[in-house]
């Protein structure tokens, strides 16, 4: 299953000057995506997981090594529009006012408008992600209500990612869920949250998800900050 992926392409030939632009450009994307995790409350491990998960899904459908190598990338940077919405808002402990909820839906076109600013295939990626990781299957998610496969499969790959990951680390509004349990949740929104094959795969392979999370939750008790950027070791975690 391959969806709709916007395959990476090899860039076209570019003067020594614009790749240390762009370098540079990306370099300060990075930056911003975990100054926008930092400002959630998060500590960068949120943003390495969910490149591990989606990457570990993306595996399973059959993407090329390539094409995961750029979602461990873009990965990271779904929630950069976070950078965008008030603090209040974003570790407001109690449940957010129609008003709220509708400032922090933002972040997704906030994000896609970020990462929208340079002439890139990757960022373009990201530009995708940032957008579409709150939409749903049945298409009763934001910001465009997309619904099935009219949402990019990077998309539906960070919806559950993300929902996994929310489910079983701990938020300021929220006690953390046992990982059994969250895997019922998540299959339980089979066809109505999530893309119903994307289901499957998380279901049939859910072990280094399992993993990836109890070693976040261990390393957390230690007091360790695990570093705030996903490396490309794809074999440790997808064999
Ligand atoms: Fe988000």
């Amino acid at each position: 299953m391959r969806g709709n992926f916007t395959p990476s392409t090899k860039p076209k030939k570019s003067t020594r000057e614009n790749e240390i632009i762009q370098k540079a450009y990306l370099g300060t994307i990075r930056c911003l995506a975990v100054a926008a995790d930092f400002k959630d409350q998060h500590t960068g491990e949120h943003l390495i997981r969910m490149g591990r998960y989606m990457a570990f899904l993306a595996l399973r459908t059959g993407l090329s090594a390539s094409e995961i190598k750029d979602i461990l990338f873009v990965a990271p940077m779904h929630d950069i529009g976070k950078i965008g919405i008030p603090e209040a808002i974003l570790n407001k402990p109690g449940k957010l006012t129609t008003d709220e909820r509708r400032v922090m839906e933002r972040h997704t076109l906030i994000g896609a408008n970020i990462l929208m600013g340079i002439d890139s295939n990757l960022l373009r990626l990201a530009s995708q992600v940032a957008l579409t990781h709150h939409e749903r299957w049945d298409g009763q998610g934001y910001p465009r209500k997309l619904a099935g496969t009219g949402i990019p499969l990077v998309g539906r790959l960070a919806a559950i990612a993300d929902v996994f990951d929310a489910l079983t680390m701990i938020r300021p509004y929220k006690q953390v869920i046992p990982i059994d349990q969250a895997c019922e949740i998540i299959q339980a929104e089979r066809k109505k949250a999530f893309d119903p094959e994307v289901t499957d795969l998380f279901v049939q392979h859910q072990m280094p998800f399992h993993k990836s999370s109890i070693r976040s939750i261990r390393a957390r008790k230690r007091g360790r900050n695990p570093n705030c950027w996903p490396r490309t070791k794809m074999n440790s975690w997808t064999g």
